[in-house]
């Protein structure tokens, strides 16, 4: 356990964020209305961020795939349910479909060039914690998802929690804050499920 003591490497300033972030974390939730109840027992987050367009190689419109064609987030995403990341797909799952579809479309064009050159789009990141931060779609999908059988169909309203609508989106946005009061108001909301506040549980 070594390494483990991440939090007290953090230096004064960085204190200072937190207290602040601490605080806020707590008016936000003392103003927020108690428990906001969704569809079943769990507590969703609450909180918005203002989200950025980011310039990606090519802009892959989750609303087409999603809301459109009725894609399944974790037909993609495939290892969010088995590793701390979720993934992004490789470019031949794109060319399962685009070998033969929209093959005559700009951005398809593009797609091709990469899978023929065989170098996969540099996809941008959108979402992106701070090393000193521990986090793991494994877990919270289990807790969230399998462990409630809560219908794998309907994966993409947890998924929603912490990334917002991604079916009505033209290009990923960041549109929820992921900082720590995010995180720990999910996890004092969600006690009873296990959520741990110990400091050392997300920053090892
Ligand atoms: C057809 C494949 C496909 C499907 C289906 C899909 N995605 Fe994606 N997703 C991608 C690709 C490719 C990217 C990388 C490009 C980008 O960030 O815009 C991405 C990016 C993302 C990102 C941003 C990653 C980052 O860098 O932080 C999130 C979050 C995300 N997807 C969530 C979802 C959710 C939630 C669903 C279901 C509602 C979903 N995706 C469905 C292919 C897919
Ligand atoms: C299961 C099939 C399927 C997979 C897998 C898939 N797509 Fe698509 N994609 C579609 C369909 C269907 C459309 C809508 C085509 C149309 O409008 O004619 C589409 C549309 C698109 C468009 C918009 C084209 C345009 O300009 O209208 C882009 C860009 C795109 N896909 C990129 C990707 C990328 C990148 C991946 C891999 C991460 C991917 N797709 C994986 C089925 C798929
Ligand atoms: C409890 C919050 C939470 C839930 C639920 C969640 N994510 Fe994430 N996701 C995150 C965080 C936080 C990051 C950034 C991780 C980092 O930077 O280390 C992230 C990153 C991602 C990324 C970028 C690549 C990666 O894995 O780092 C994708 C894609 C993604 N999530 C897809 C999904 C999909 C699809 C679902 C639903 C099946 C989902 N997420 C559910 C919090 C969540
Ligand atoms: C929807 C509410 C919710 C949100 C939002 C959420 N969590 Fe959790 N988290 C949980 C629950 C419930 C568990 C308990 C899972 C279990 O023990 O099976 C958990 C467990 C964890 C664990 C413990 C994993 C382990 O190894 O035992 C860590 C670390 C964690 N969350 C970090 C984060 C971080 C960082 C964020 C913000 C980016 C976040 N969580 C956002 C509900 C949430
Ligand atoms: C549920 C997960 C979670 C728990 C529990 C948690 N934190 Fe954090 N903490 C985060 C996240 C996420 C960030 C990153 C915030 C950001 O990027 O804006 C963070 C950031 C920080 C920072 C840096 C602040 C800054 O401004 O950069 C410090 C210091 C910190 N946490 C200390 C603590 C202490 C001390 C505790 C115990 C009282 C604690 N954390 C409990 C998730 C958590």
């Amino acid at each position: 356990m070594a390494a483990n003591n991440r939090s007290a490497n953090l230096n004064v300033q960085h204190r200072k964020g937190f207290v602040l972030a601490w605080v806020f974390g707590m008016v936000a939730l003392l103003l927020a209305p108690a428990a906001i109840a969704t569809k079943y027992d769990v507590n969703a987050p609450t909180g918005t961020h203002e989200g950025e367009d980011v310039a990606q190689p090519i802009e892959f419109p989750h609303n087409i795939h999603v809301k459109d064609n009725g894609i399944n987030c974790m037909y993609c995403h495939t290892y969010a349910r088995r590793s701390k990341v979720a993934g992004i797909p490789p470019t031949s799952k794109c060319m399962g479909c685009h070998k033969v579809i929209a093959t005559d479309k700009p951005r398809i064009k593009k797609l091709t060039e990469f899978w023929t050159n065989k170098t996969p789009p540099p996809w941008k990141k959108v979402h992106d914690l701070p090393d000193f931060v521990h986090f793991t779609h494994e877990i919270h999908l289990k807790k969230l998802v399998f462990d409630r059988d809560f219908p794998v169909e309907n994966v993409k309203e947890v998924c929603a929690f912490c990334h917002g609508e991604l079916e009505n989106m033209t290009v990923a946005k960041k549109v929820k804050p992921l900082n720590m009061g995010f995180c720990v108001g999910c996890h004092i909301a969600n006690k009873e499920l296990g959520a741990p506040g110990d400091c050392w549980k997300c920053h090892k």
